[in-house]
């Protein structure tokens, strides 16, 4: 299926969980895609553009990148994210810079870097990573929420702002899934990932959680054709779970 023949893509966080799917998918639907993140040398892509996103030089500079290397620039997927967990009382300011820096102000950068370019060629689609946990907090992730809260925002606002330049900026906004965040997360706390995960599906009315193919697939909805009337949307993608 070539959907997206001729478009390139740039995938921020391509080496972790859900990123690894997106750029799979967006290929597999014919599209170029260039990958980004600390360490892309093991990942199948049609550009590779290593390095951290806290640098604001380098997120300001990743479109045009994208743009100078393969030609143009179609479609932009802010995946990359971290997680820092617990109550403000125990979140440090390295918690704060960090969560603020990846979650918020790359996707921040890379959007206004990224508006312009795609305007200038007709349009393009933007599909940012945020939670379901930025739309409805949950315990213990004070400051994650809150970033989480604020990309959405952030995408419901340039959503508005930038449709008439043809460029569609929506959020997918999952619940749990399968991933190195989650798993590390239960490890760091004593738990087997694999039992964990076990007990987790069951809180799930689809009976499971996600996989990263899940959340993929509807990444590469938003970025498609297929979704050209949706605008500054927050679709959440949870089996049906809410937030608790
Ligand atoms: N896994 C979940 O349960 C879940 C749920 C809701 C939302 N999300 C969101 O989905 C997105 C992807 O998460 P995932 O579960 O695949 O996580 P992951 O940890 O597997 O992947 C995240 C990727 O982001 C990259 N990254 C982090 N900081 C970076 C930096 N400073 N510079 C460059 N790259 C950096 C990491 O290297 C990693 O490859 C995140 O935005 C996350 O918040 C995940």
């Amino acid at each position: 299926m070539n959907k997206f023949s001729g478009k390139v893509a740039l995938v921020t966080g391509a080496a972790g969980g859900i990123g690894a799917a997106i750029v799979q998918r967006l290929r597999a639907q014919g599209a170029i895609v260039a990958v980004s993140d600390r360490d892309v040398a093991g990942i199948k892509a049609d550009a590779r553009l290593p390095g951290d996103l806290l640098d604001p030089a380098f997120t300001d500079g990743l479109p045009a990148a994208v743009h100078n290397t393969l030609g143009r620039l179609d479609i932009v997927v802010n995946n990359a994210g971290v997680i820092t967990r617990g109550p403000v009382t125990e979140t440090t300011d390295a918690d704060w810079a960090l969560s603020l820096g990846v979650n918020v102000e790359a996707p921040f950068r890379i959007c206004r870097a990224a508006i312009p370019l795609m305007a200038g060629s007709g349009g393009g689609a933007i599909v940012n990573i945020a939670s379901c946990w930025g739309l409805r907090p949950g315990p213990n992730h004070a400051v994650y929420c809150m970033t989480k809260a604020a990309l959405a925002s952030l995408t419901q606002c340039m959503g508005m702002d930038h449709a008439h330049q043809g460029i569609r900026i929506n959020a997918v906004c999952p619940n749990e899934v399968n991933t190195p965040m989650l798993r590390t997360g239960f490890a760091k706390r004593g738990f087997d990932p694999d039992t964990a995960i076990a007990d987790l599906n069951k809180t799930v009315p689809i009976g499971r959680i996600a996989e990263p193919e899940d959340i993929a697939d509807v990444v590469a909805f938003l970025a498609s054709d297929a979704a050209r009337y949706v605008v500054g949307a927050c679709i959440e993608v949870n089996g049906g779970k809410p937030v608790s």
